[in-house]
């Protein structure tokens, strides 16, 4: 089955398989233009001395010298949980088995249920596998965690041929399997968008009805659009591996589909077919040109980089208690996005959040001023040392916790796509590509400190 060509990539499939998909930050390139370890002596790095001790939320270095006090607030916009007990984050537990890149979404049905998804990891993998799966479960509140409450199951999302894969790259024409799922509604049902192998290049963004892959019930809205797994298209010129597309709805319920942000925006309409119309983003480029250049964050090439990271939702910069009524003035699509940087073979992700309008241009809005910190992440030094990180340079190891924000969801059921400020919002991620984890925060927290554009 395996031709010659192929087999002798093969030794190379298992451990490059898990770095392309699973360690994000590993992917091609990277690996070799990181710094490596024995290049950075100590002298490069300067153990700074406290500076500040005043300010809440201080978080203790690690390590030797124990250092300054981290004062989150000097450097982020902190969440903290509407329900947990000490305000920090929830672990997401399915019932034991090894997962990452969380998603969470009300129950359409059962009360205080939540559907949980992620991409099955650590599972006891053949040889040379090529096995690919995202997990879902009913999640509910037990110990301070949202657990599953029966064995999960996988998503029944069928395998997609491409055969575009080039070069050292071919072993994942061999891909069986959905890739980093995010689950989330749009204005009348539930999606799921998943990377498989492309009719267009080597890896695509699909998107399929949430309501063909659980045992979702008879629902009221019928539409049949993307019942079926669905490639969605982008303009040119495509990437061999696509990932962290959203879509996003307008005050009319046309969907849309979003593909890149940071220097420069890529957007475009798109039909149940996956078919889109032409990149809209240069007719909002003349107004996001300086407020893309004035917070976000500057990437230096090769080890920093800016992606999109979640879905989307719609909000409402008013309060439900207050009866407010959503208008295109005061109603934004809201998404998260990452600055990622990559130094010593550990990434670490910081989350902005943009707002930008729901209706053409769909000029942005507005972006956070400072990452946010999602209360419970471990601060300096408590981030995963890489295996064979010198031990002359432990003291210097400063690095914090890798949380990497997946997806956001209204928490309460029935509510689908649009919310207000003081509506309750999920935000689910990963924590150093081993653990899944959530937050319930009020809304209005995540947009506490946002520069206008
Ligand atoms: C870690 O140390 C480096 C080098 O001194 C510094 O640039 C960086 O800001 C520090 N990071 C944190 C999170 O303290
Ligand atoms: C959910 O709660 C509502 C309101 O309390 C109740 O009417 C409904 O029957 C419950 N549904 C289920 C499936 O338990
Ligand atoms: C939109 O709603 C806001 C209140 O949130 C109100 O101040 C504003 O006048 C409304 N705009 C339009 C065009 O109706």
């Amino acid at each position: 089955m395996w031709n010659r060509d192929r087999r002798h990539l093969l030794p190379l499939a298992g451990s490059i398989f898990i770095l392309v998909f699973i360690g994000f930050g590993l992917y091609g390139g990277k690996l070799t233009t990181a710094v490596p370890f024995q290049t950075i002596r100590p002298s490069s790095i300067s153990l700074s001395t406290p500076s500040h001790t005043s300010g809440q939320h201080a978080i203790p270095q690690q390590g030797n010298p124990p250092a300054a006090a981290f004062v989150v607030a000097e450097h982020y916009t902190e969440v903290f949980s509407v329900s947990t007990k000490d305000k920090k984050y929830f672990e997401i537990d399915f019932a034991g088995h090894g997962a990452i890149n969380p998603n969470i979404i009300p129950h359409p049905v059962f009360n205080k249920t939540w559907i949980l998804v992620a991409q099955q990891f650590n599972h006891r993998a053949v040889p040379n596998s090529v096995w690919n799966a995202e997990l879902t479960c009913n999640g509910v509140f037990k110990d301070g965690a949202l657990r599953c409450d029966d064995s999960p199951l996988i998503l029944p999302i069928a395998s997609t041929t491409g055969g575009k894969c080039p070069g050292k790259m071919a072993y994942m024409d061999w891909n069986v399997g959905p890739h980093d799922a995010r689950v989330f509604y749009g204005p009348k049902m539930p999606y799921a968008i998943f990377g498989s192998n492309s009719l267009f290049t080597c890896f695509g963004q699909w998107i399929q009805d949430m309501r063909a892959l659980v045992d979702w019930g008879l629902d009221t809205y019928l539409k049949q659009e993307f019942h079926k797994a669905t490639e969605l298209q982008r303009p040119a010129p495509y990437g061999l591996i696509e990932k962290n597309w959203f879509v996003f709805w307008d005050n009319n319920e046309q969907m849309y589909a979003h593909y890149d942000l940071g220097l420069k925006r890529v957007f475009a309409k798109v039909d149940g077919t996956g078919s889109i119309g032409e990149d809209l983003a240069p007719l909002a480029a003349a107004s996001d040109k300086g407020c893309l250049a004035k917070y976000v964050p500057k990437s230096i090439p090769g080890l920093e980089s800016i992606h999109q990271a979640t879905n989307s939702l719609a909000i409402s910069l008013c309060k439900r208690a207050d009866a407010c009524v959503p208008n295109d003035s005061n109603t934004f699509i809201l998404t998260i996005f990452h600055h990622k940087t990559f130094y010593y073979f550990h990434s670490v992700y910081e989350p902005y959040v943009m707002l930008f309008q729901q209706k053409a241009p769909f000029a942005i809005h507005a972006i956070s001023k400072k990452p946010i910190w999602i209360h419970g992440r471990g601060g300096p030094g408590q981030g995963k040392k890489p295996q064979g990180f010198p031990a002359d340079l432990a003291r210097a190891w400063n690095q914090t916790e890798m949380f990497y924000v997946t997806s956001l969801s209204w928490k309460t059921q029935g509510q689908k796509y649009h919310g207000f400020v003081d509506d309750v919002m999920f935000m689910s991620f990963g924590i150093e590509d081993s653990r899944t984890a959530g937050i319930d925060i009020t809304a209005g927290d995540l947009l506490k400190d946002m520069g206008l554009c």
